[in-house]
């Protein structure tokens, strides 16, 4: 299927200098000039990425999911006309906008604007980030993930499944029900989670460094309000992440260490929790639930405890030369 990667996101919002303030300090994206009633950021060398416009209200967005070339827009837009889908074919002035070369838009089942395009703009200038981060994982793995609450989970999950073409990678059907779904190789581009409202739950964006998020932790709390859910591991994707509020009515998880998933061999796999190896206190609140800890944080749990390997990445790590005897025991003996 066409599309390769959740390629820019569009939020409405009137409190520009507030997201300008926490998108360069905070997350470590570059505010571009983009004229009045809208800030741009770039997290790479895409002139942008994230778009806060004034002339949307808060709560509404679009979200621009890319394709390889113009043939692969042209594909996608005649299989949504086959299917019932309205599907409007940007004009040249609507593409200029968004940088890149050729666009379709057309709306999820939960009337989410949704972008196709292809041909995003490169900037001839590097990308300096607002604050010292090493820089954002992007690149083929897109800008990052959305998740998203929807009133009609099936209706949904046959959109993106069935009509675009996302791949489940794992999904929980109790206490409530939720598909993560990739496009690429990072785990998930998309989350839908089962919901009483349609909206949107949180952007991630995932960093390079492991102290990105360390020092980005230190930022956030130092603002009493900014923190919504502790830091803490994700048990299917791996993800090393807090989350914030953001100045618009959504929260932004800041990532490290995303696992990834090879379509020839990974099966998609029915979880029987989302709660975290440790940490991220205040997500079940932040999804909607009651906020009760999870049954592995009980005082003296003899359960056994999840753990995974760390994921990374050439450049951010080294190899330690030492040897542990006992450590090399037990792992010979497993
Ligand atoms: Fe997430």
């Amino acid at each position: 299927m066409e599309i390769q990667a959740l390629g820019y996101l569009g939020i409405g919002g009137a409190n520009l200098d507030d997201w300008a303030d926490f998108a360069t300090g905070c997350l470590g994206m570059q505010a571009v000039d983009r004229g009045a009633g809208v800030r741009a950021f770039r997290m790479d060398d895409r002139k942008q990425r994230l778009v806060v416009d004034r002339s949307f209200a808060d709560g509404e967005r679009y979200f621009g999911w890319e394709v390889v070339d113009a043939a692969a827009l042209d594909a996608l837009a005649a299989r949504l006309d086959r299917a019932g889908v309205v599907v409007r074919r940007e004009p040249a002035s609507r593409a200029d906008q968004r940088l890149v070369r050729g666009l379709i838009s057309f709306a999820d089942p939960s009337g989410n604007r949704l972008e196709a395009f292809h041909g995003a703009h490169v900037a001839n200038e590097p990308f300096r980030p607002g604050r010292s981060i090493s820089g954002f994982r992007t690149g083929p793995l897109g800008m990052g993930h959305a998740v998203l609450m929807v009133t009609r989970i099936d209706d949904a999950l046959a959109f993106y499944r069935d009509l675009l073409g996302f791949r489940v990678s794992d999904f929980i059907l109790k206490p409530f029900v939720g598909y993560f779904l990739h496009v690429n190789p990072r785990h998930h581009s998309l989350a839908l989670f089962e919901a009483p409202h349609d909206g949107m739950h949180h952007l991630m964006v995932e960093l390079f460094s492991f102290d990105d998020i360390g020092q980005g932790y230190d930022i956030a709390l130092g603002d009493p309000e900014r923190v919504a859910v502790s830091l803490g591991r994700h048990p299917n994707d791996l993800v090393t992440s807090f989350y914030m509020r953001s100045p618009s009515n959504m929260l932004i998880e800041y990532g490290w260490g995303g696992r990834e998933v090879n379509d020839a061999t990974w099966q998609p796999q029915q979880l029987n929790t989302v709660e975290s190896f440790w940490g991220h206190d205040g997500l079940m609140r932040a999804m909607g639930g009651d906020g009760a800890p999870p049954p592995h944080v009980a005082v003296g749990a003899q359960r056994e405890m999840p753990r995974a390997p760390l994921q990374v990445i050439d450049g951010n790590y080294q190899r330690m030369s030492g040897v542990c005897p006992w450590w090399d025991a037990v792992r010979g003996r497993a």
